[in-house]
């Protein structure tokens, strides 16, 4: 692990805006930086860099966050790649810590996995291009394929001599321990003589999405119908099929630039379209596309286009799987090569702006795509046609997004020619269902959180107000949590004649701690979990470090927090960007007293939660004629004395600042 100290000294020294520089052209805009989004094609600048709060924020995709956040979003860098990466910008140099002994037998075992694979891959990639055996058999088969020295250099692609255990010896002889040998699936064991995995076969290393080697596909050379064409490693500590892409690492930045990816069925598919020059193409390696391998793709981009072997019955079959890539939110596309040709072979011979027009024309959008080829099936059979568009339904109402499900109905009523209605009765059908699950899972998870339900469907404007204030108590927890203000407390007290009365008193607290308490003194969490994992995340920072500043908590901001906080903390900044003081639109003025707009925001909030308690109450109310009512009724008349006097403070409150 790098220290502590040397992350810190990286954030000391690293500058946004030089970070940035290196990637995004910035012009200067009073204070602040502004620039071109790296994250979409874009003709207006929306993508802005603040040197005072050391963040960056890209209004038209939301990203944001600190140097180490872009390189990771931009550059696709894990986090310690990040900090070596401007620790090499800036010449600080790298320490690293001791691990415990569990966690280092642990990485110890991995590191040692991923040292034997590395090696493999210079030891088949060496024999390829350096031994008699490895040139006259592995290289004249790629050369035959067509791949150029260029091609096999990108791809490090190798060779494994045709001996029982070659491989298996010089990695012993060069003090790799047979344990990792076997773990990684590269020699099998076999009493006293264990053997290499891939002898006689081409290699093709595959590697993760930051370059380091997992695994390896083997293909034979042979005609020998019983031997497997394509041997891959076995699953292992460090490969997991299910989550890896072949070609990820060679396409990242085109995928994240040209905003889509192309996805084949193998390694030759991918190797064949680096090629020819497109280079934003990974491959699932034979089976069906896995949800972790949607979420990797979709780290760089919404949009999938699926290429498919030109025969009928193969497309019939793949086009199943693609329902999974809808539900991840995502955008398909389709795209059929002719008959008889897969994307290897008509890359091969197709000169690269054809292949670029071809693709260009001949992709569509995959719900339409599927209702036309479909439609071919069942025109004249209406049992057929019933299942089709229950199929078709079922696939559009996989997508996340309400409006584009809209679209895709009248697209596919007009397709089909069915009539909107029925499509949409049928995914209301269906959609329900989902809803319903969704709030059963979601009941369970929220059990503990008894005062406030966390959605609403009825009333989304009130959710907008929940969200509003939620937002506003992270945003005075960003700004002022560490400031120290003078507070009311109205406490119940017995007087001299031996009455209760209540007794206001002005006590100091830190913004965070009133926050905090108020919240846990009614029992309430914030109802939108980002927002609550913030305000847990912050609070406790607060409580363990004396000492705040923004930008000493933005240095080890989580990402999934970075997209909110830069919102809020980039407010003004936003402002800049639209240009609205020239159109006299002014953000309305921050209130004068911290104090006040603290205990305001709480109020509201508690306002508003009783509020909501209330109206439950009352719906529960029954209106049959014998029915007992009283409890609900006194429980909402205590509520309702609990609103009187939040009103009576926020009254005082105001007036005591206005
Ligand atoms: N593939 C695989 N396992 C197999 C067969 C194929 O993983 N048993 C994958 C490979 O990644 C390959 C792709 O599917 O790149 C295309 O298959 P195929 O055309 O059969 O492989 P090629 O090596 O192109 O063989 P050929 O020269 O016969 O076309
Ligand atoms: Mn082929």
């Amino acid at each position: 692990m790098i220290t502590k100290e040397t992350i810190d000294k990286v954030f000391e020294s690293a500058r946004v805006e030089e970070v940035i520089g290196d990637f995004v052209q910035l012009k200067r805009a009073g204070t602040n930086f502004k620039g071109l989004s790296p994250f979409s094609d874009e003709r207006s600048p929306s993508f802005m860099v603040s040197p005072v709060k050391g963040i960056w924020k890209d209004f038209s995709s939301g990203k944001g966050g600190n140097s180490v956040a872009f390189l990771m979003e931009h550059s696709h860098f894990t986090y310690p790649e990040a900090i070596k990466y401007l620790a090499n910008k800036y010449n600080i140099e790298i320490e690293e810590t001791e691990q415990s002994d569990e966690d280092k037998a642990i990485t110890d075992v991995r590191e040692s996995m991923y040292l034997v694979s590395e090696f493999a891959k210079t030891y088949f990639h060496n024999t390829l291009l350096k031994t008699e055996e490895g040139k006259a058999i592995g290289l004249s088969y790629f050369k035959e394929r067509g791949f150029t020295a260029e091609t096999i250099e990108k791809f490090t692609l190798g060779y494994s001599p045709e001996a029982w255990d070659a491989f298996t010896k010089e990695a012993l002889g060069k003090g790799y321990k047979l344990e990792f040998l076997e773990s990684t699936g590269l020699t099998i064991p076999k009493d006293d003589r264990p053997f290499d995995r891939f002898k006689g076969r081409v290699m093709f290393p595959i590697q993760s999405m930051s370059g380091r080697v997992l695994g390896f596909g083997g293909r034979i050379l042979t005609n020998d119908k019983k031997a497997a064409k394509y041997l891959n490693s076995p699953e292992s500590d460090i490969y997991h099929k299910s989550k890896v892409l072949y070609g990820i690492f060679q396409a990242k930045q085109s995928i994240s630039k040209l905003n889509n990816c192309y996805l084949v069925e193998g390694y030759t598919d991918v190797i064949q379209f680096n090629q020819s020059g497109i280079e934003n193409v990974v491959s699932s390696s034979g089976t069906a596309l896995t949800p972790d391998q949607i979420r990797l793709v979709n780290r760089l981009t919404k949009n999938i286009t699926v290429l498919f072997d030109g025969d009928a019955a193969g497309l019939r079959a793949s086009i199943r799987g693609i329902d999974l890539i809808l539900e991840e939110g995502m955008n398909v596309k389709v795209c059929a090569f002719p008959d008889g040709e897969d994307p290897d072979s008509f890359a091969k011979k197709t000169p690269y702006e054809e292949l670029v027009n071809y693709l260009e024309d001949n992709s569509k959008d995959f719900i339409q795509f599927k209702a036309s080829l479909l439609m071919d099936d069942a025109k004249n059979d209406p049992i057929k046609k019933a299942d089709l568009i229950r199929e078709m339904v079922v696939s559009i109402s996989k997508i996340p997004d309400r409006i584009q499900r809209e679209i895709y109905i009248q697209e596919c009523s007009r397709i089909m020619d069915i009539s909107e209605q029925v499509l949409v009765s049928t995914l209301a059908q269906l959609v329900q269902k989902d809803v319903s699950d969704v709030e059963k899972k979601h009941k369970q998870e929220q059990k503990t959180f008894e005062v406030v339900k966390n959605e609403d469907p009825v009333q989304p404007r009130k959710i907008d107000i929940l969200y509003g204030l939620e937002r506003k108590i992270i945003e005075i927890l960003l700004l002022y949590g560490n400031i120290t203000e003078e507070f009311e407390d109205v406490l119940l007290k017995t007087n001299d004649e031996g009455e209760i009365e209540n007794v206001v008193e002005r006590n100091k607290y830190k913004v965070f701690q009133r926050i905090f308490l108020s919240l846990q003194e009614d029992e309430v969490e914030l109802a939108n979990p980002l927002f609550r994992d913030i305000f847990k995340n912050l609070t406790s920072y607060y409580y363990q470090n004396e000492t705040f500043s923004i930008e000493q908590y933005l240095m080890h901001l989580q990402p999934e927090f970075a997209q909110e906080i830069t919102d809020i903390l980039m407010e003004d900044e936003r402002v800049v960007l639209h240009n609205w003081e020239g159109q006299n639109i002014f953000p309305k003025a921050k209130t004068e007293s911290i104090s006040q707009y603290v205990s305001e925001t709480i109020l509201t909030m508690r306002w508003y939660l009783v509020d909501k308690i209330i109206e439950e109450i009352k719906n529960s109310i029954s209106t049959e004629p014998d029915s007992d009512n009283i409890e609900s009724m006194s429980m909402a008349m205590d509520y309702y004395k609990l609103i009187n006097s939040f009103s009576k403070k926020l009254g005082r409150v105001m007036s005591r600042y206005s």
